[in-house]
């Protein structure tokens, strides 16, 4: 049986989303602070939170701006935002269940985007780069952050099997070096990268995603052969536990 690649977002999402919202590896880091310190700055009339999920940009949003959208493929997901927003006190966020690819907002209604952790799930990711300049006004500042690939090959293909095996709606953590041309192509300049690294407990990561046994097992056979270099990118534990490399790109 197929399915598009957007029910299977949905399908991997929808249930978790409670899980999402009380995720200590989405609830905090670096680089929500400086969303955060950015915000502070801009005072933005009215922030995009991007694919969305737990909303956690949103709340490091909201105290900044005016009013803070938060956009998700997934309904449950906003539905447990506008739930945790609500009971937070935070009266500024509303939310809208919309594919990155195909915004439902006017060209320039946005004063400042963040974007976390979600482009490696879309199906078109140059064209939500692409919605994204076109709902910012020009000159307005967006923040990316997702994983990124090593740029050595056999590293980054590991990267890619264990990620699609433990979620099948996994499309590609992108090179930091994609990354940048992709966001110049979509009409961004790119001002400022930060990296940093974050570590990924086998048991948390596989339960989130309701990962099969089957899929357990075979990232656990890949890690058990995978090259010592490439093992030694990831810091790969005993237990499948591994440390990943965020990237935050800085853009207008
Ligand atoms: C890991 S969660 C996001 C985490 C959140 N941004 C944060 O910082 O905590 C990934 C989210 O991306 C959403 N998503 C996946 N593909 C999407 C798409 N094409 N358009 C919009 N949202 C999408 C999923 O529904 C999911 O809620």
């Amino acid at each position: 049986m197929t399915q598009s690649h957007e029910s299977i977002v949905q399908q991997q999402f929808g249930p978790q989303a409670a899980a999402y919202v009380t995720s200590a590896v989405h609830a905090q880091g670096p680089d929500l602070d400086r969303i955060a310190a950015i915000a502070a700055e801009v005072s933005p009339a009215h922030a995009l939170d991007l694919g969305a999920g737990g909303g956690h940009v949103s709340y490091a949003l909201a105290p900044h701006a005016q009013a803070v959208t938060a956009s998700d493929l997934s309904a449950d997901m906003i539905a447990a935002i506008r739930a945790h927003a609500a009971g937070q006190g935070l009266a500024n966020i509303s939310g809208e269940v919309a594919p990155a690819e195909a915004l439902p907002f006017a060209d320039g209604a946005f004063d400042l985007l963040a974007c976390r952790f979600t482009a490696h799930h879309w199906r078109a990711f140059e064209a939500g780069l692409r919605e994204a300049r076109r709902v910012l006004a020009p000159g307005a500042p967006a923040i990316f952050v997702d994983v990124v690939a090593p740029e050595q090959a056999q590293a980054d293909v590991h990267l890619q099997a264990v990620e699609l095996l433990r979620d099948p709606s996994h499309v590609r953590d992108y090179r930091a070096s994609e990354w940048i041309a992709a966001l110049g192509r979509a009409g961004f300049t790119v001002q400022a990268m930060r990296t940093h690294r974050l570590r990924m407990d086998f048991a948390v990561w596989t339960e989130r995603m309701r990962t099969p046994e089957a899929h357990v097992a075979a990232i656990r056979s890949l890690q058990s052969m995978v090259a010592a270099d490439v093992a030694r990118h990831f810091a790969l534990e005993e237990d499948g536990s591994f440390t990943l490399d965020v990237a935050l790109f800085e853009a207008v």
